[in-house]
């Protein structure tokens, strides 16, 4: 396996790169400040998270074991404090999970924050969930129980609340400077031309005034979100010096937060710039020389080439890890349409992939659902891309006659007909209809569906991630309407409390979160114990005589792992191939063992190991 690792490379050839990339940018000088920063931050470094490094060095591909199985939440929904995080591990290391993403727990203003991703100071804990003593504290005890901690890095922009902004908008031009700020409206015109629409609806245009500077600033997303000016070496050097302070707390993940928009230049798109794949570049050897236990996960929700160049060459890669935003889309056209030709046309795509890509694969997260299909692909299978759009989030929003889902639309925009979806995975899936119309066949359908979607994330190569509350069927919370600062932002939606009361019956397999529940964290133990999901194996498409049912297998070191999903609510029969006796590794019953020929019951999901040394071939 040796071309999949890292190359070995030097603490002098790296400094090497890191000063001719910073001077590709910027200008020589300030390369001292950014060294002055690094080294602060190394001599600060706590001795157990030396320890870390030291044997993450050692195996530095520690993030492609299949023990990794994580989670996503908010702190608050789900703790209230990092200190009720803290209280209640128990329950994270009952599910045996490995990586948390704690989302934004940075200092925010109060009221519209866009659920965090405003940060108001990079360096402190939004204090109504606690200190940076209390964060640190988290990591400690979730490295003890063998929690990988994620923290978001939002380097794309600051609150106009952060110190920066406030001195910006006092007429202090050096932090001016730190963000894109123009006399009139000349310059913001000629980005108009070129820059699309984030929030077409919720926040649209690309600039804001601000009367205080008498000023525009370039805002992309919100207009309280000021983005930062990277022209300019001071911000990256700060938000350098960002990373490495969160790192000495502890967290062993970032996520870079809509790092495809970091670099700006008038006449362009805004996105994927050259210079942003330098600048991951550069945070990258900045982690491997100060805290190599510390891993990257690129935030890039965009059409598959653009999201691989993220990765990087084998001789400078940039993310360790990426989004898998594709084949969480074509899961959810599978299901809506009983249809999988999309999802293994995108499997065969993911097959052909450098084996070091890995990704982070998940059903929903804390953001919409956006109906990024391959277009072309569609119409070569007679699909019309807009009008499939338009199926797709009228039947996510329920609208559609005879849907089962329950959600909402987000970010409608009727002049381009395009439109997202926001719900839990739960009501997605039919959960919630079922339940409010008391009806128990739909609601055994539904909670199949909702557990066929993860036999998926959690089948495939990468790592796979729930979203908190998914675990037992969590429902939509439409009480975010009810607060002026949340109700225009449907994705609070899917941001409920988490329902304690429903998560204590996670046990009693006679209730929806039951099923749910119980499946899940086996899938999850199946998942850990069994070398071949390990991130290195090799995914392969397999194809079936029927369109509703997906295949896939997995083959690593001597094993082979054959994988059928049922997306339509008909029973189906499968032919095995190889001929080969399988291990049924989710059933029950204890009749484990299968060969020919299989009937998969409506929304029915199987893993089938075929063990080289147990079944020699025949
Ligand atoms: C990312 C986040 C999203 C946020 C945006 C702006 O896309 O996932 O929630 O609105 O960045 O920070």
């Amino acid at each position: 396996m040796q071309h999949l690792e890292k190359p070995v490379v030097s603490p002098e050839e790296k400094w090497e790169e890191l000063k001719t990339l910073f001077e590709s940018l910027y200008p020589a000088e300030s390369f001292d400040d950014l060294c002055r920063k690094m080294k602060a931050a190394s001599d600060a470094r706590p001795a157990s998270l030396r320890e870390r490094d030291r044997l993450r060095t050692e195996n530095p591909l520690w993030y492609a074991e299949p023990s990794l199985v994580g989670m996503a939440m908010y702190s608050h929904l789900f703790g209230g404090t990092l200190g009720g995080v803290m209280e209640r591990i128990d329950y994270l290391a009952e599910l045996s999970l490995r990586y948390l993403h704690l989302m934004p727990l940075l200092d925010m203003p109060k009221g519209q924050n866009d659920g965090g991703y405003a940060v108001s100071d990079f360096k402190k804990v939004y204090p109504p969930l606690g200190t940076n003593e209390d964060l640190s504290a988290l990591c400690d005890l979730c490295h003890e129980k063998g929690i990988n901690v994620c923290i978001d890095l939002v380097l794309n922009h600051t609150s106009d609340e952060h110190e920066w902004a406030k001195k910006a908008r006092a007429g202090d031009e050096r932090y001016q400077d730190y963000y894109l700020t123009y006399p009139d409206q000349e310059i913001p015109n000629q980005f108009e031309q070129t820059v699309p629409q984030v929030f077409p609806s919720t926040a649209p245009g690309n600039f804001t005034f601000c009367p205080e500077m008498n000023r525009y600033v370039m805002t992309t997303f919100h207009a309280y979100q000021w983005d930062l000016n990277y022209h300019n070496p001071a911000v990256f050097c700060e938000m350098a010096d960002a990373l490495l302070f969160l790192a000495n707390l502890g967290v062993d993940v970032f996520r870079l937060d809509a790092v495809p928009y970091l670099f700006k230049e008038v006449g362009t798109s805004c996105r994927n710039l050259p210079q942003v794949h330098t600048l991951v570049r550069m945070l990258r050897l900045i982690c491997e020389i100060v805290c190599p236990s510390v891993i990257l996960l690129g935030e890039v929700v965009m059409a598959p080439h653009q999201v691989l160049p993220y990765f990087g060459s084998p001789d400078q890669p940039q993310c360790h890890l990426l989004y898998n935003v594709t084949t969480s889309v074509c899961i959810w056209n599978s299901l809506a349409t009983g249809d999988c030709r999309l999802l293994e046309h995108n499997l065969r795509q993911l097959a052909g992939l450098d084996r070091r890509f890995l990704f982070l694969n998940y059903i929903r997260c804390h953001d919409d659902i956006g109906w990024g299909l391959d277009e072309d692909e569609e119409r070569r299978l007679g699909i019309d891309p807009l009008l499939h759009k338009k199926y797709l989030y009228e039947f996510y929003s329920g609208r559609f006659p005879g849907s089962f889902a329950k959600g909402e639309l987000y970010n409608e925009d009727k002049a381009t007909m395009d439109a997202r979806n926001c719900g839990t995975c739960a009501s997605l899936c039919g959960v919630q209809q079922a339940l409010e119309e008391r009806d128990d066949l739909r609601l055994k359908m539904a909670v199949r569906r909702h557990l066929l979607v993860y036999s998926v994330i959690f089948a495939l190569r990468g790592i796979p991630m729930l979203y908190s509350g998914d675990e037992i069927g969590q429902l939509n919370d439409e009480r975010y309407l009810q607060d002026p600062d949340l109700a225009h932002d449907s994705r609070f939606l899917h941001r409920g409390a988490f329902p304690w009361e429903q998560a204590a019956q996670r046990l009693d397999r006679r209730t929806p979160a039951g099923k749910i529940y119980r499946e899940i964290r086996r899938m999850i133990r199946i998942r850990q114990n069994t070398n071949v999901f390990h991130g290195l194996g090799e995914i392969f498409p397999m194809t079936t005589m029927d369109h509703a049912v997906f295949a896939m297998g997995r083959r690593w070191q001597g094993e082979t792992l054959v994988c059928y999903f049922n997306f339509s609510g008909a029973a189906k029969l499968v032919e095995l191939p190889y001929k080969q006796h399988y291990c049924d590794l989710l059933d029950e019953t204890g009749q484990n063992s299968c060969q020919g020929e299989l009937t998969l019951g409506p929304y029915e999901y199987r893993w089938l190991l075929q063990k080289k040394e147990a079944f020699p071939h025949v």
